[in-house]
């Protein structure tokens, strides 16, 4: 009884500090991927939630079919953290030109590993 207390206190302990943390990544990715990976988590996740799922945080998930290359091309990603928007911040200070390249790298894996099922106009529709 008393070690499974302990253990409880303990896992809310751990919840809470890692919760108020940034949050940690929670899928793995291939090798090539990780030193991107690696910056959004430092310098992105606050914000755009592990694995920027974002959607209960502060800002938007970027794993969405708003942000595929159709829709948010690569430079406007990097145009974004350079700039930042209103809502965001610049964090040109916080991430040179060659560590934006891996952390867009990254999201591009991940947007494709997600396999987000991107609505085409069908014409089969019509029949229906
Ligand atoms: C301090 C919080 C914060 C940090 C850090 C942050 N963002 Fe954002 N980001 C936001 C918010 C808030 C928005 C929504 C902005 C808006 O609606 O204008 C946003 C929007 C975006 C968008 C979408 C812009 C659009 O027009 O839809 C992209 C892409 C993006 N961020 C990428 C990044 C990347 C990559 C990083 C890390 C290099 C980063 N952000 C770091 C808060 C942050």
């Amino acid at each position: 009884m008393e070690v499974r207390i302990t253990g409880a206190v303990l896992l809310a302990t751990a919840f809470l500090f890692i919760s108020s943390c940034t949050p940690k990544p929670t899928v793995k990715v291939p090798a090539e991927f990780e030193v991107g990976q690696n910056y959004f988590h430092k310098v992105c996740a606050s914000c755009h939630g592990a694995d920027a799922l974002g959607k209960q945080t502060k800002a938007p998930r970027l794993i969405d079919i708003e942000y595929l290359p159709a829709n948010f091309s690569d430079e406007e990603i990097r145009q974004q953290i350079i700039e930042g928007s209103d809502k965001m911040p610049s964090q040109q200070n916080k991430i040179s030109d060659a560590e934006i390249g891996e952390v867009i790298k990254y999201l591009r894996y991940s947007q494709v590993a997600a396999e987000l099922v991107v609505e085409e106009d069908d014409p089969d529709d019509d029949e229906a």
